[in-house]
């Protein structure tokens, strides 16, 4: 007998919504650790958050599942930002030379309003991504992003412009 069977479907759908509250608290916890949090913040969940004391987060933001954000420097993300699955935003930073193990050098890091980082992206400490910048999926940003500048690769280089668009709202925030 298969456990879906076992246990049919109104338990099954009972567990689902149950798994569902609890990342939904999982994600609320989260937000309510943080510096600052605008409306409309999604979570999908599983997102960690180091040190979310050191994050602000602007309106209307949209975290992918598998996010990392380590914000022990301050990571500042503004509003109307699209943040895709798998993209990693870090401030942690350690030195070059020994000692190492237990050495931090942390450096803020700042996503300005309707950025959109794509999947699978790293953004490396003490970086800007200027308003409405695209990264692209799988892109390493070592330096910053000029706004309306689309990067991509490893290391992040500038391969368009984002044009056309209508007008952008000043951030709410
Ligand atoms: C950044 C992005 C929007 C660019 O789209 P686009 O303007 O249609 O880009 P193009 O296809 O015209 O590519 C322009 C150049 O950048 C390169 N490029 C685009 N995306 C790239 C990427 N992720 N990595 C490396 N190079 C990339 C292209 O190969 C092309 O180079 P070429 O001119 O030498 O051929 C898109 O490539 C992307 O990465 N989207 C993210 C999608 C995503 O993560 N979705 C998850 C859910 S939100």
């Amino acid at each position: 007998m298969t456990l879906r069977r076992a246990l049919g479907g109104p338990w099954l759908a009972l567990l689902g919504h149950l798994l569902d509250q609890v990342q939904k608290h999982r994600a609320r916890r989260i937000l309510d650790q943080c510096a600052a949090v605008g409306r409309d913040v999604r979570l999908r969940m599983p997102v960690v958050v180091y040190d979310p004391q050191s994050l602000r987060l602007g309106d209307c933001v949209d975290i992918g599942e598998f996010v990392v954000l380590r914000a022990s420097g301050g990571l500042t993300i503004g509003s109307r930002v699209l943040i895709a699955a798998h993209a990693v935003l870090t401030t942690r930073g350690h030195p070059k030379t020994l000692p190492r193990y237990g050495q931090i050098e942390d450096a803020p890091l700042l996503v300005e309003d309707d950025v959109w980082i794509g999947a699978g992206a790293i953004v490396l400490p003490g970086v800007s991504v200027g308003r409405g910048a695209i990264v692209a999926a799988g892109a390493v940003v070592t330096h910053s992003v000029p706004p309306f500048c689309i990067v991509a690769g490893v290391p992040a280089r500038p391969v368009g412009e984002v044009h056309g668009s209508g007008p952008i709202r000043r951030s709410e925030s």
